[in-house]
């Protein structure tokens, strides 16, 4: 059984995404090992706790981000979580973080990546007049936004669009796309050469 670590900082719909994809088989032989929040009003750490998992707050305030990063390894680790997923955690992973689990942290962006890498990401590419957007599920590395693509799913920019339904039909992917990469990852059935991941 593969455990999985969430981390997030908001409102936490890609780990509902995640969870409900376990409860319903579509991501098969995984559990959630423990979800983790650096703010203590994320929403999503709520529904974590309603949901009866594992539900930490590790505060990044008022902490360098390498004491911050150490108790969060430190936890993930205890819990024996296998695979870590970002959704929504908006805080920067330090390179010493990132060398704990090579390979084995993912995160969502709401762009093309590389377009619009940061925040705002929506806001971004609906103001710079992009006919395509979408998003990118992508293993973590050192620089942000930014290491190999496991899934990445387009999204037209319609005439009618405004930002906010234009993040909304985004969301929407994102969704999907997070447990297709999941379930790509723990297949171990892919290759990366360069920066090119390859389903074998
Ligand atoms: C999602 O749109 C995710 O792609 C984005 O934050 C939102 C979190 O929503 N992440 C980033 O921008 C990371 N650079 P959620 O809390 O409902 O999953």
């Amino acid at each position: 059984m593969h455990s999985l670590g969430i981390l997030l900082s908001g409102r936490g719909s890609n780990f509902v995404a995640i969870a409900d994809s376990i409860e319903a088989g579509r991501i098969a032989n995984a559990r959630i090992g423990v979800v983790i929040t650096n703010r203590a009003d994320a929403q999503g750490i709520a529904i974590a706790r309603q949901r009866g998992l594992t539900a930490l707050t590790i505060p990044s305030k008022g902490k360098t981000r390498a004491e911050h990063d150490r108790e969060v390894v430190a936890a993930l680790k205890q819990h024996n979580v296998e695979l870590i997923c970002l959704a929504g955690y908006m805080r920067l992973l330090s390179p010493w973080f990132v060398q704990q689990f090579p390979r084995r942290i993912l995160n969502i962006h709401p762009s093309l990546l590389p377009a619009f890498p940061g925040l705002e990401a929506q806001e971004q590419a609906f103001a710079y007049g992009v006919k395509v957007s979408g998003c990118t599920v992508h293993f973590v590395d050192e620089e942000l936004d930014h290491g190999p693509i496991i899934v990445q799913k387009a999204v037209q920019v319609l005439e009618s669009d405004t930002e906010p339904r234009l993040a909304e039909r985004i969301l929407e992917q994102e969704h999907i796309a997070y447990t297709e990469a999941i379930n790509i990852v723990l297949s171990a059935d892919f290759e990366i050469s360069g920066r090119r991941l390859r389903r074998r």
